[in-house]
């Protein structure tokens, strides 16, 4: 079997045990992560020494946005403040930097790009420090420092996370996002060769081995070949303990259930993953829009009701769809990828919309097209994806409750769209291809789910007040209504709100006991945390001492 393995000049360290070197440690097992000012906190002296530890690669906090703020880390610089403001809503500007993020709420505008440049630039809600690893013995390096001192760990891969994962308040970071070399081998025996596609994420940025695909991970291939979860082989993991183990379907078999969709953060770190890729093929896709604008309501909503009443089919043929709607731009439907389906039944599928629109006059703008190579309709097809941070919470909707709740479904969207939240949908069916059944831990309702729908308001992007007024309105009032058309219904964690009530079992179903029996197995210590992962909740943030990380 052909597989893409990620792998990074796997040097196992000396491979030493680390329960005698930890003998002597000061992980209190109570009270509060140290905290920077803190007497438990390394002097200069003791980070000059683990910066020469991990071979110079130790990286201090300056955040992206000093530059627009006079303040400890330099004064401001006009040119630079605005290049950097126009850069802002490029996943780049921040993945290449240790410390920036994508969800801007969690800096908690500690050092924004976009107050006055007299307002205040501190570290805040930003790591202290980060790793820039290279290899398992980096891993295992910064473990034994963070638990000698019993600093807050953070891992940070390309940062994508929308729910405060990937920063904290006095944390250490293993950066993993320079451990990206790729071999394609034969899973058993060795060979290579290009021309295979995958199931990545639809925007390009994301990280694979990170938390999209311990998370369960969808993309344009994945009702065609089901989620990135299902696609791992074998998992290298550097534990709490700082152990390296390999996970596969033979060894620590645990371990590679939990990995394999039980989100991630929190078993382990991981340093190479090895998946399935699959031959590359034939593919179709296209992308819709049309404004409300001049449009009669219910002539719009016609067409719209027409798209999603169709949409299942798109899913049956092996598409994945995103779209999107809202009252100031309009339907957007950007776009639907068909790996393996003809133009002309793709075509097929979106005619009933298309004569809607012809029928109301509604100006719409459509393109299809047919290519050799999926990854040539991806590279056409799939815009270059900019942030546009928002605040949000999500429902995964089931066929059935698509089958018999329609119209209740429909009279939802357009409450939400008269009161200015944005809906968009990521819609697949994951278990279209009769693939055997897999032994992971994905929430199983997720194979029973069309849409996964996401409803916002946009993110103010320097009124923190406003902000959290936003936060209250959507996991208060909006997403109880959604939850009541939708009972027992769960939540794609890579996509959802973090207040996301009862978020054990909306995020992991019935995996959550199980999940945390393995997550105290492989990190007994609880070295690691991350907002809204299996063990979280024994810790909390506590603000009223700027984010230091508690127990609960
Ligand atoms: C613009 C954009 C588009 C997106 N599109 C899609 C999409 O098409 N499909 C989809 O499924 N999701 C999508 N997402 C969500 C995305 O899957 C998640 O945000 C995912 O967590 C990103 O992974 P990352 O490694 O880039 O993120 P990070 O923020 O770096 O990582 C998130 C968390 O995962 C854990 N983690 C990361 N690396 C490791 C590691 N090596 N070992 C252990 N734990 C680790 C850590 O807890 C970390 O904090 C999108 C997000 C954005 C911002
Ligand atoms: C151990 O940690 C505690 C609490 O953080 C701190 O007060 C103490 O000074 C530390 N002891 C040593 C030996 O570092
Ligand atoms: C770590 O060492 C490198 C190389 O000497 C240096 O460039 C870097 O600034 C150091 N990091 C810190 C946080 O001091
Ligand atoms: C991190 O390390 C990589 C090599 O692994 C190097 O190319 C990169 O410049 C480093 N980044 C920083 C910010 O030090
Ligand atoms: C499992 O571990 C054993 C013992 O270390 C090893 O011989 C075997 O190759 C491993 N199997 C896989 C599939 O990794
Ligand atoms: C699936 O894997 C888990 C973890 O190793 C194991 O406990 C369980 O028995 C397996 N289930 C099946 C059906 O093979
Ligand atoms: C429909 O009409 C209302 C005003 O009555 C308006 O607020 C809303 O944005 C309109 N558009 C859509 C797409 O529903
Ligand atoms: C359709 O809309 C166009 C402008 O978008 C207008 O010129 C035309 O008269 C309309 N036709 C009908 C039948 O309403
Ligand atoms: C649709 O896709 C084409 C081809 O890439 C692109 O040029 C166009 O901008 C897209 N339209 C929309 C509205 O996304
Ligand atoms: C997915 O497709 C299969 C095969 O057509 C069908 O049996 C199943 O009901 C579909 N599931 C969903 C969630 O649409
Ligand atoms: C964010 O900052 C505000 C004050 O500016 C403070 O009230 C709040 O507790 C902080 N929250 C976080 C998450 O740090």
């Amino acid at each position: 079997m052909l597989s893409l393995s990620s792998v990074s000049s796997l040097v196992l360290g000396s491979g030493l045990l680390f329960s005698s070197v930890f003998a002597s440690s000061n992980s209190s097992s109570t009270g509060c992560r140290c905290f920077p000012g803190d007497s438990c906190w390394p002097s200069q002296q003791g980070w000059n020494e683990f910066n020469q530890t991990v071979g110079g690669k130790l990286i201090a906090t300056v955040p992206i946005a000093s530059v627009c703020h006079n303040s400890d880390f330099g004064s401001y610089d006009e040119a630079a403040c605005k290049t950097l403001q126009g850069h802002w809503p490029y996943p780049k500007t921040h993945f290449e930097s240790s410390s920036s993020l994508m969800a801007p709420f969690f800096s908690n505008y500690s050092c924004n790009a976009f107050t006055k440049p007299d307002t205040q630039c501190t570290l805040g809600n930003y790591i202290s420090f980060a790793v820039n690893a290279s290899g398992t013995k980096d891993y295992q390096d910064t473990i034994a420092f963070v638990r000698k001192h019993n600093i807050r760990l953070v891992i940070r891969n390309r940062v994508h996370d929308y729910l405060g994962k990937s920063t904290g308040a006095g944390a250490l970071a293993i950066w993993t996002h320079h451990m990206k070399d790729m071999e394609l081998v034969d899973y058993k025996s060795p060979s290579g060769d290009h021309g295979y596609t995958n199931v990545d994420g639809d925007c390009a940025t994301v990280g694979v081995a990170g938390g999209y695909t311990q998370g369960g991970g969808h993309g344009p291939g994945a009702s065609k070949f089901e989620p990135a979860a299902d696609q791992a082989l074998e998992w290298e993991v550097v534990t709490g303990e700082g152990e390296v183990l390999t996970a596969n379907m033979e060894n620590n078999t645990d371990l590679f259930w939990a990995l394999s969709g039980g989100g991630g953060g929190t078993y382990g770190v991981v340093s190479s993953l090895t998946a399935k890729v699959y031959p590359d093929l034939k593919s179709s896709a296209a992308n819709l829009t049309f404004p409300s604008e001049g449009v009669n309501n219910d002539s719009w909503w016609d067409a719209v009701e027409t798209f999603i009443h169709e949409s299942p089919n798109l899913m049956e043929s092996g598409c994945f769809a995103i779209w999107s709607f809202e009252a100031e731009d309009g339907f957007m439907m950007r776009p639907t990828n068909c790996p393996g389906l003809p133009q002309a039944e793709l075509q097929k599928i979106l005619d009933p919309t298309l004569e809607k629109l012809k029928q109301h006059n509604i100006s719409h703008k459509f393109l299809i097209n047919e290519f050799d190579t999926f990854y040539d309709s991806y590279k056409t097809f799939n815009a270059r994806h900019l942030i546009s941070p928002s605040v949000e919470a999500s429902r995964l909707v089931t066929r059935d409750s698509f089958d018999s709740k329609f119209d209740d479904l429909m009279s939802l969207y357009r409450t939400y769209v008269e009161n200015c939240l944005s809906v968009g949908t990521t819609a697949n069916n994951i278990s279209m291809q009769g693939f055997p059944p897999h032994n992971n831990s994905l929430d199983p309702f997720r194979r029973e789910a069309v849409f996964n729908t996401i409803f916002s308001l946009p993110m103010h992007q320097t009124d923190w007040e406003e902000n959290m007024h936003r936060y209250s309105e959507i996991t208060g009032h909006w997403l109880p209504m959604m939850e009541e058309l939708t009972p027992g219904a769960r939540a794609y964690i890579k996509e959802a709100d973090w207040q996301q009530p009862d978020w054990q079992t909306v995020f992991y179903g019935e995996n959550y006991p199980k999940l945390l029996e393995i997550k105290d197995k492989y990190d007994p210590d609880q070295i690691f945390f991350a907002v809204t992962a299996v063990g979280s909740d024994r810790w909390y943030q506590n603000y009223a001492e700027g984010g230091r990380l508690c127990r609960a």
